[in-house]
């Protein structure tokens, strides 16, 4: 994981623009969201998938920069007044508190089409056909049918009932969407077959899901301090969750189950897929 989050940063600092010139302002406000101490899930999950199916690892930092990037984006928006209005990110004044609202929107666009500038280079990856898989795959989870569909979904749930499967799937599309490409990302750079990519696919699912219930319980149970971010706030808006629907227990109990059900899925690959098979365990208790 620290491995992880050192090649990320690294690549990080190359990619994105230097707060320079009469527009430096908004690079400013890139650098403020992006070097704010996130945890660097998504990209220790296209790192251990490149180095489980033996991508070439500088390749495997920019992907994990770009999807950090998209991710980074989405939490700037999330938070901005018209969306959950938080004041509190990753431990620090959410970006339009510390800059301003436009320069938040400004920023968060930034970013979303900095990552597909950055996987479009020839340095991400020799082959084109490689860098489109990763291009369409980003897009197609960051886009309408994946985060933003969720997001929608999300925003609408103070308003409108839903069932477990619709919570599932907003799940799914919110959170979900974005560490599956990432957990796919290292069999594309892998140039790898269809079972691989399929079963860090399914795993990636189930992990997805499991983090948001995670999410989700520690918006219940955890406190701000720790968390780096406002707690009690999904009640307070009314959102919808597993928590909602399946109490404490039963949210925890599935976390549980789709914990296991991840972790089994990889083991085929036997030690050498060991850091990703206890990643769901390490997240069960996580409080931030
Ligand atoms: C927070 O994601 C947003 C959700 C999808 C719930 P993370 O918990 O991965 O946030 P950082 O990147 O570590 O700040
Ligand atoms: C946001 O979910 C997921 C995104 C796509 C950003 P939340 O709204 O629950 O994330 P937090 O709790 O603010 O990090
Ligand atoms: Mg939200
Ligand atoms: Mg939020
Ligand atoms: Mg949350």
């Amino acid at each position: 994981m620290k491995r992880a989050v050192k090649l990320t940063d690294v690549a990080l600092e190359v990619v994105l623009p230097p707060p320079e010139g009469l527009h430096g302002r908004v690079a400013e406000a890139m650098r403020y969201a992006v070097f704010a101490g996130g945890k660097r899930l998504r990209p220790f999950l296209v790192l251990a998938g490149a180095e489980l199916l033996g991508a070439d690892l500088d390749g495997a930092a920019r992907t994990a920069a770009a999807i950090e990037c998209l991710h980074t984006y989405s939490l700037v928006h999330d938070d901005l007044p018209a969306m959950d209005d938080d004041d509190l990110r990753r431990g620090r004044p959410t970006t339009h508190k510390q800059f301003d609202e436009a320069t938040a929107i400004l920023a968060g666009d930034a970013l979303l089409t900095v990552a597909f500038e950055i996987l479009a280079d020839p340095k991400t990856h020799p082959s084109a056909e490689v860098r489109c898989k990763l291009i369409a795959g980003l897009a197609k989870a960051g886009g309408s049918q994946g985060m933003i569909g969720g997001q929608m979904i999300d925003m609408l749930s103070a308003q409108r009932s839903y069932g477990q499967d619709d919570i599932v799937l907003l799940q799914r599309m919110k959170t979900g969407a974005l560490f599956e490409i990432s957990a796919e990302a290292g069999p594309i750079l892998a140039e790898a077959g269809a079972d691989d990519l399929e079963r860090l696919h399914s795993f990636a699912v189930d992990f997805g899901l499991l983090f948001q219930v995670t999410d989700d319980l520690m918006d219940v149970l955890g406190d701000a301090a720790t968390a780096g971010k406002a707690v009690g706030k999904d009640l307070e808006q009314g959102k919808q969750t597993l928590v909602t629907t399946l109490g404490l227990e039963g949210a925890k109990r599935e976390a549980r189950r789709l914990a296991e059900r991840a972790s089994q899925t990889l083991s085929i690959y036997g030690s050498k897929a060991d850091a990703l098979r206890a990643l769901p365990f390490e997240l069960l208790d996580r409080t931030s």
